[in-house]
């Protein structure tokens, strides 16, 4: 947002007049008013109040570096080189860029807006300024790409970890990662895996995006839920939420990277959504009972012919007729 520091001061929902403004900021006070308008502009509910100034109506869940670290505790936050972006294509490429500029530790980056947020497989993920959470995380694991095998899972059981820490519960996972409350997805996670470095050194980002306040969505093709509209009691602060993920995956991460996916089974089987449900797999091909996880990872359905591991693609609910 372009006039963060207005909306900072506003930021109390006190009146506060174009003059004190003006002082505060070191400007005039048409330009205080042109910053009104274009914080208006940028979705921010300003009312003017005649002869006494100007009034935040809701508040601006404003992101902010210094207040996502103070969230980490201080062996994970010495780990981690955090970027809070106003706007960016997608998190995730900026991690790649920061990955090919040389970062070494883990590049963290959050975004205000992304103009092209993706999604898993080729689909677009919707990223209104200021609404929600994108959030990725560049990770190096040692011993090539086989060692990955149930990371993706992991992150998932990670990202439900920090939501249950802040007060949430009925959060659930569908195979291999979306993070689910009740019948709408709450987020999802896009992991990319970039080249081998050396020799058995392989670079993960991994891209999580979290509907926190949206209320309303265009364009967004399945039943959605947003933590706003799951504990609308909730003033749910992203900076808060962020530094939650970012702790529990470096936290499920260096679990994973010591010990490999053997301790996050049961946590991901605690909350998968189709366990017991009737379900269908590879277009299709598969249907039968959502019947949890093997020790890899994948989902198992069982059929009339036993029990089919699935590997790849996506599992649906069984529609029935
Ligand atoms: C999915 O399709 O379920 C995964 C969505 C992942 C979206 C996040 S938002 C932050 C990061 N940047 C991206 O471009 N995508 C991921």
């Amino acid at each position: 947002m372009k006039s963060k520091a207005l909306i900072e001061l506003l930021s109390d929902g006190k009146i506060h007049s174009g003059e004190s403004l003006a002082a505060k900021l070191g400007v005039s006070r048409t330009a205080i008013w042109k910053q009104i308008r274009r914080a208006m502009g940028e979705g921010a509910e300003i009312v003017t109040i005649r002869g006494r100034g100007y009034r935040l109506v809701s508040r601006i869940d404003l992101l902010d570096c210094a207040s996502v670290l103070a969230e980490i505790s201080s062996d994970y936050k010495k780990q981690i080189e955090l970027t809070v972006l106003e706007e960016v294509d997608s998190t995730n490429a900026e991690v790649v860029r920061q990955f090919s500029a040389g970062s070494v530790g883990f590049p963290v980056v959050i975004a205000d807006c992304q103009t092209s947020g993706r999604g898993r497989r080729g689909r677009v993920w919707q990223s209104p300024r200021g609404e929600n959470l994108y959030l990725s995380m560049g990770l190096t694991f040692h011993g090539g790409f086989g060692v990955l095998d149930g990371l993706s899972l992991v992150l998932g059981v990670a990202v439900v970890n920090a939501l249950e820490r802040l007060g949430m519960s009925e959060v659930g996972l569908k195979w291999p990662n979306d993070i689910f409350h009740r019948d709408g997805k709450l987020g999802g996670i896009l992991v990319e895996l970039q080249g081998e470095l050396e020799e058995g050194v392989v670079q993960v980002v991994a891209g999580i995006g979290l509907n926190v306040h949206m209320s309303q969505a265009e364009g967004v093709g399945q039943p959605w839920s947003s933590l706003a509209k799951a504990c609308p009691g909730v003033d749910w602060s992203r900076n808060q939420i962020g530094g939650a993920i970012i702790e529990a995956v470096l936290e499920a991460v260096s679990v994973f990277s010591d010990l490999g996916f053997r301790d996050f089974k049961d946590p991901w089987q605690r909350r998968d959504i189709f366990n017991e449900k009737l379900v269908r797999a590879r277009g299709g091909e598969v249907e039968g009972v959502g019947c949890g996880i093997d020790d890899a990872g994948n989902y198992l359905v069982r059929t009339a012919d036993g029990i089919i591991p699935v590997r790849a693609g996506e599992i649906s609910l069984r529609v029935t007729q």
